[in-house]
């Protein structure tokens, strides 16, 4: 297949993250959206970057775009494309959409609408139909349907990339992975310096850290991308860039990766995700409260992610909690940089410092902030933290 758009999808607000992403993979960045970035290439192209991407969702390849407003339309041109040259007649394929458009009011129709048109034009070219429904470990296609404009992609991820395989043990509120991998994108922590991560969790912040500074793609374990149910699948590149980017993981630490967490059920969660992800012996885990984890020297940084409060009564008793944060970061973290993310706004002014920048992501539907703290000697002490 010829090289044609590919867009990556992410997380609301991620967009930014998966482009800079794509640069450092040297890929174009053509345009940035809120939950999507578009850039070019081949069907080789979608393996590598299925394999690379740490910040993403999935990866579509564009197959053809065209006009229609009528789903008969839809189907027509649909059916024009060469669905036997590209799909196992035996197969199994699953239609997903994003669709806006005054004839649809549930996407199944248009999802229908298109499965049928691919299933009758296999049946007429090859006398067999492959077999469909909900499932994402074959080919999976996606259409894009806003008013007349349709575009009809090859998911190429199939099951998405966001989720790393390693979390086998959630604890409280885990982040998403591909949000965690963001948040730190954001902080540019370079892995010069020590990354310190109490009230760690499940252990997703660290085990991120870890994957990143390692040069460990997650993916590279996993064993089914739809991208292998897409004629012609060249395994022989697959297994070429699984070589390349095989991990090399080392047997000692070269940077401290600390996580941290009051609870033993949250350390024992932490623990046995980072040893699925490969890394547990690259961070030190220690059971304590925040404010007892141990700051090594030099530069580096800190990064909490509290619980937000979300449910009634818990705000009041977390007020307290944020001020402490604060009083840790002054006291204990000069020096270093302090990141706090959290979905609670009023509950963050709460930590009394001022923060030197804030970074807007969105976890689930809720709005959060990535707080950041220079923590030199005499941090600037604020009422007023708002900002
Ligand atoms: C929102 S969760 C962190 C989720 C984590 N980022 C993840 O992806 O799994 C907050 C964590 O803070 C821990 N915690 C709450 N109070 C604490 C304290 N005083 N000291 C240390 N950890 C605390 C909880 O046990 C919980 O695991």
């Amino acid at each position: 297949m010829n090289s044609s758009e590919i867009v990556i999808t992410c997380l609301p607000k991620l967009g930014w993250a998966v482009a800079e992403e794509l640069e450092s993979l040297n890929f174009p960045v053509i345009e940035i959206g809120h939950q999507s970035v578009k850039t070019e290439g081949t069907m080789v192209d979608c393996m590598q970057l299925n394999l690379r991407l740490r910040c993403a969702n999935r990866v579509l390849f564009l197959i053809e775009s065209f006009t229609a407003v009528h789903p008969d339309r839809l189907y027509k041109q649909v059916k024009k494309l060469t669905w036997e040259s590209w799909i196992d007649p035996k197969g199994y394929i699953s239609i997903s959409s994003f669709v806006n458009n005054d004839y649809i009011r549930d996407n199944r129709f248009a999802n229908l609408r298109v499965k049928d048109a691919i299933v009758d034009r296999m049946q007429s070219e090859t006398g067999q139909r492959p077999d469909s429904g909900p499932e994402l470990d074959a080919t999976v296609i996606f259409l894009h349907w806003i008013e007349n404009k349709c575009s009809l992609y090859f998911d190429t991820s199939g099951e998405t990339i966001s989720k790393h395989g390693y979390r086998k043990y959630p604890h409280k509120a885990p982040l998403h992975e591909s949000l965690a991998a963001s948040i730190i994108r954001a902080t540019q922590w370079d892995g010069k310096g020590a990354f310190i991560n109490p009230m760690c969790g499940s252990g997703t912040l660290a085990i991120e850290a870890a994957l990143m500074h390692y040069d460990i793609y997650p993916e590279i374990w996993r064993k089914n991308f739809s991208f292998m149910h897409i004629n012609p699948y060249d395994y022989k590149e697959w297994a070429l860039l699984k070589n390349e980017y095989s991990p090399k993981i080392p047997g000692k630490p070269t940077v401290k990766i600390i996580a941290t967490d009051i609870s033993g059920r949250a350390l024992d969660a932490a623990r046995n995700n980072a040893r699925a992800a490969g890394v547990d012996h690259l961070i030190e885990f220690h059971k304590c409260s925040f404010e007892r984890t141990i700051i090594p020297l030099g530069e580096g940084i800190v990064i909490l992610n509290p619980e937000y409060g979300q449910r009634m009564g818990e705000e009041d008793s977390l007020e307290e909690v944020y001020g402490e944060i604060g009083d840790y970061f002054k006291q204990k973290c000069a020096g270093k940089t302090g990141y706090i993310f959290t979905g609670n706004l009023n509950l963050a002014k709460k930590v009394g410092l001022k923060a030197s920048r804030r970074f807007e992501f969105m976890n689930a539907k809720l709005d959060c902030r990535l707080l950041k703290y220079e923590l030199y000697s005499g941090s600037t002490r604020s009422s007023d933290l708002s900002d």
